[in-house]
């Protein structure tokens, strides 16, 4: 199989299924089908879209980014079972270029957890790949727990695998246990040993545990890889995977020595972090290496003098090349709806006309307020519009609050619950609390806040705060986020998107929605 010509690394992202696998990073539908369509557009060569056998929620998710993809394969996770293989099947067959992605663990620990010999687990990885390889050209295999497998026994399970059909060999650092030294040589000697390795494309997935994914997978480059598994910001279980951003840029500013290319357009990657970054809940890190805030911020900072006579003084990538504008002062209380849309498309955020409309008012009522408006509060309103397709039963209609010195905080909340107007005023320890007692009383529920995080948008006082409000009930989660320069107001709206989302899940769902519930362990 000749995926890839020779200097060319295929990228597999992940996000949508490893990277939404990340406690509280779980994705409605609507927003799978978003980064699934910037995903393709920035020209990621493969799409992990989901486990399609988890839930009913994830095979209609896989299945419709796979009917409405355009260049990228369109892949889904499968354990070693033909139960799963055919329904991974039955969602991507609608791809033009559909993937099945099996996998079952061969380290000794992993082994032992389906209780199979090494014998029978061999037998089962050939009936399973062959089982795949008869419903699909393009099948993937994975031994989980590579880098902590026996080295003998790792060579003849992925030899079984290729004989069986596998046209691409995955090798998992599952528990980002190796080291770039190692990575590098254990794709090398396997590349050197398994009789039909040079039939097939090797694959690295490395997660971060020890911080060293994304070196591991460049040196696994090194060793013959051709495929990097990652997902946008190293989203992912514990401390995450490899982040597509940073092997992209790393083989692209570093080409001198790592002379490989990707098919990724480099420009989009900022905002998709930023929608990954707001439809997970979870922040990317201020210094974090290309998406972070800070990441360029030596622009404004103490290296001005040497950055204003040669830029490449202190940078060896420019902010444009991963999409951030190089001035981001962009509109303000006099520009029009026209301007609006141009400005968001030139974001790379497309809306209809009646997320414009709701956008455009919240526009004019944030450039009343502040005197700048930035792409960043842009995005932020973006974010704060953007529904599951579905009304809103909860809205909130007004909030006011007395908070201070003197004793504690009041407030005084109306909502709107299925079209009928309720209120509540509530006292509690400190604005947020007394506003989320309020909440509660209006709409007594069980969920439970497991997060509740502010972050300011821009700088100065007057800058928006963007909250994330994380909620569980009954194993369900969902995260709201809004934005305002008021901190407790976009923390009501917050609440109350986490609530409505909530509803909508509960919903759609059914039991058995959430991916987690099923246990990779399960392999029959
Ligand atoms: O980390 C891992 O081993 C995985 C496999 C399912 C490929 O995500
Ligand atoms: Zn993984």
């Amino acid at each position: 199989m000749t995926d890839a010509p020779k200097d060319r690394v295929l990228i597999f992202d992940t996000t949508l299924r490893d990277g939404e696998q990340s406690p509280g990073a779980t994705m409605t539908h609507a927003e799978k089908l978003e980064i699934a369509e910037l995903l393709d557009d920035m020209g990621v060569d493969i799409i992990e879209a989901g486990f399609p056998v988890a839930s009913e929620g994830d095979f209609r998710a896989v299945k419709e980014i796979a009917e409405r993809s355009k260049q990228s394969v369109i892949c889904g996770l499968a354990r070693a079972n033909p139960t799963d293989i055919d329904r991974c099947w039955e969602a991507v067959r609608h791809s033009e270029r559909p993937r099945i992605h099996t996998f079952i663990g061969t380290s000794p620990l992993h082994r032992a957890i389906p209780n199979l010999d090494k014998e029978q687990m061999a037998e089962r990885i050939e009936h399973t790949v062959t089982h795949a390889r008869n419903l699909c050209d393009n099948v993937q295999w994975s031994p989980m727990d590579a880098t902590r497998t026996e080295w003998d026994y790792l060579c003849r399970v992925v030899e079984i695998a290729i004989k069986a059909g596998a046209t691409t060999i995955n090798i998992p650092d599952t528990v980002g246990y190796t080291a770039p030294v190692e990575s590098a040589d254990l794709i090398r000697r396997l590349i050197a040993t398994v009789p039909g390795a040079d039939e097939v494309i090797f694959a690295t997935h490395c997660h971060n545990d020890l911080g060293m994914a994304t070196a591991n997978s460049l040196a696994a480059v090194e060793g013959g890889a051709r495929q990097i598994e990652c997902t946008i910001n190293g989203l992912g279980e514990r401390a995450g995977n490899t982040a597509l951003e940073e092997v992209v840029m790393a083989l692209r500013t570093r080409g001198d020595i790592m002379p490989y290319d990707t098919g990724v357009d480099t420009k989009k990657i900022m905002h998709i972090s930023r929608r990954v970054a707001t439809v997970s809940g979870f922040p990317v890190q201020f210094n974090k290496a290309i998406v972070g805030k800070n990441a360029f911020a030596h622009e404004s900072g103490i290296h001005q003098d040497g950055m204003l006579k040669n830029a490449e003084t202190f940078e060896i990538m420019r902010p444009e090349d991963v999409g951030l504008s190089a001035t981001s002062l962009v509109m303000g209380k006099h520009s029009g709806r026209a301007a609006l849309r141009s400005k968001l498309s030139e974001l790379g955020v497309e809306v209809g006309d009646n997320q414009l409309k709701d956008l455009f008012v919240r526009f004019k009522d944030l450039a009343d307020r502040k005197k700048e408006v930035y792409d960043e509060d842009i995005l932020a309103l973006v974010t704060a519009t953007t529904t599951d397709g579905m009304a809103d039963r909860l809205e909130l209609v007004n909030l006011a609050v007395q908070c201070g010195t003197g004793g504690p905080a009041r407030a005084e909340l109306e909502m709107e619950i299925d079209g009928t107007e309720v209120s509540a005023t509530c006292e509690g320890d400190g604005p947020v609390d007394a506003t989320f007692k309020a909440v509660r009383e209006c709409y007594p529920n069980g969920a439970e806040l497991q997060l509740y995080q502010v972050n300011a948008v821009t700088e100065g006082t007057d800058a928006q705060a963007t909250v994330s409000v994380r909620l569980e009930e009954d194993g369900m989660i969902a995260t709201g986020q809004s934005a305002d320069t008021d901190t407790v107001v976009a923390s009501a709206r917050a609440y109350i998107n986490a609530l409505n989302r909530l509803l909508v899940r509960r919903d759609k769902a059914g039991p058995g929605s959430d991916a987690r519930e099923i246990s990779y362990k399960d392999v029959s």
